[in-house]
């Protein structure tokens, strides 16, 4: 292969961003200028989706009128709600999210508008309105009344009450909460990319989140949280995992939630995801995954030098908190809006379109033949 190619982009740097910093050397992670785990111990996922689409905390003041912006938008059109009670059953809520955020846009009364102010307030709505959009098909597909978003609940509650019609206690909504604070952001991953590479069209946010979603719901990304449930299921006791592990390792299988393009020593997320999985499963009196979680990893770091990635405690702790499985990405996209919004705005704010080069290895240059010669 032609030495100049970087296959994946692999250690290629396409641009600035103010939003993150990823930082493997020191196995840290910082959302403008916050170190992520300090963020996870003092704020509140709200206040975290402030700092990153405003570049600031918020003070007092801020703190309320984003709440109260974002509470204000969380109810659906009747139109979409239609359209999500027409969607297949089978539908996977990562294409429902999509479809849902592509609807969104046809709706919106700023969809042309690209500048700076009106995209805030389409991120705001867009952010607002999908964890509606996804708790309504979660009701729906199980034939079950859809719930309203409830105006004196937190981002968090509501989303435990739009799927369940109840709110689970403080600890498991705080290591909800912490979810979704490190999921919020993380440079250019995939989807991130992908949401920029849209916009350096200058098209417009909802396309580019319609695009992240796509690109979030593969396994090699977003999608992992899920197969990692996929593969706890299948290990199914703590005393299968060890010849799981190993029988998959001797067969060359690629372990879902284990490895990452940037962090080669660790994840920085994953000890506080994982003290949080620790607490959900003390909680639910459950410790079977938790104990096949420690042996795999033990398995994965001794044999192959590779580590969790935050999907890997993701996973079983949506699953205790009684999720299902397939609705495991679609809160990674709750979250992420934020993420893909802040950096939807930094790439407008200073676009050049994104256009690399390919080096060709296709036919030769040849002649068309006429159809009677082919
Ligand atoms: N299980 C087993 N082997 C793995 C692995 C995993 N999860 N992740 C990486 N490896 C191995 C590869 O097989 C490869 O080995 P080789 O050099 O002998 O061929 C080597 O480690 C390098 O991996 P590679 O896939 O080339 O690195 P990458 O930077 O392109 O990939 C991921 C990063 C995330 C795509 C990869 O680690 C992966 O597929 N992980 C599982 C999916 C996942 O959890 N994704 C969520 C990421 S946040």
């Amino acid at each position: 292969m032609n030495d100049d190619i970087k296959k994946g982009l692999m250690g290629v740097t396409v641009d600035v961003t103010a939003v993150s910093k990823v930082m493997p050397e020191i196995n840290s992670l910082t959302y403008r200028g916050y170190a992520a785990q300090d963020l996870c111990s003092q704020c509140r996922f709200e206040e975290v989706a402030y700092l990153i689409l405003n570049g600031e905390l918020p003070n007092k003041k801020q703190y309320k009128q984003f709440l109260k912006d974002e509470i204000g938008e969380r109810t659906l059109s009747k139109n979409l709600i239609n359209i999500i009670k027409q969607m297949p059953k089978k539908s996977h809520p990562m294409d429902v999210a999509r479809t849902a955020v592509s609807f969104m846009g046809l709706e919106d009364k700023e969809t042309t508008d690209n500048s700076s102010t009106a995209n805030l307030r389409k991120a705001m709505r867009i952010f607002s309105k999908t964890p509606t959009a996804l708790a309504a098909f979660y009701r729906f597909r199980k034939g079950k009344k859809i719930i309203p978003p409830k105006k004196d609940l937190t981002f968090a509650e509501n989303f435990f009450h739009m799927c369940f019609g109840k709110v689970p206690n403080k600890d498991i909504v705080k290591a909800f909460d912490v979810s979704l604070i490190l999921y919020a952001e993380h440079s250019f991953n995939v989807s991130t990319f992908t949401a920029r590479t849209i916009t350096s069209s200058l098209s417009d946010i909802h396309g580019a989140i319609s695009g992240a979603i796509a690109s979030l719901k593969g396994p090699l990304h977003g999608g992992a949280n899920e197969e990692v449930m996929h593969m706890m299921k299948k290990i199914k006791k703590p005393e299968n995992a060890l010849k799981w592990i190993n029988n998959a390792l001797d067969n060359k299988g690629v372990v879902m939630g284990f490895g990452h393009r940037v962090y080669k020593s660790g994840d920085s997320r994953v000890p506080t995801m994982r003290e949080y999985f620790g607490k959900v499963a003390k909680i639910k009196k459950d410790k079977t995954f938790e104990k096949i979680y420690d042996i795999v990893e033990k398995v994965m770091i001794e044999r192959k030098d590779i580590y969790p990635n935050v999907d890997y405690p993701t996973g079983p702790t949506y699953h205790l908190m009684g999720f299902d499985t397939d609705f495991f990405t679609p809160i990674f996209v709750i979250s992420r809006i934020t993420g893909w919004s802040a950096h939807i705005m930094e790439q407008h704010a200073a676009n050049k379109l994104i256009r690399p080069l390919a080096a060709y290895n296709g036919c030769k240059h040849r002649k068309v033949l006429e159809l009677n010669q082919r």
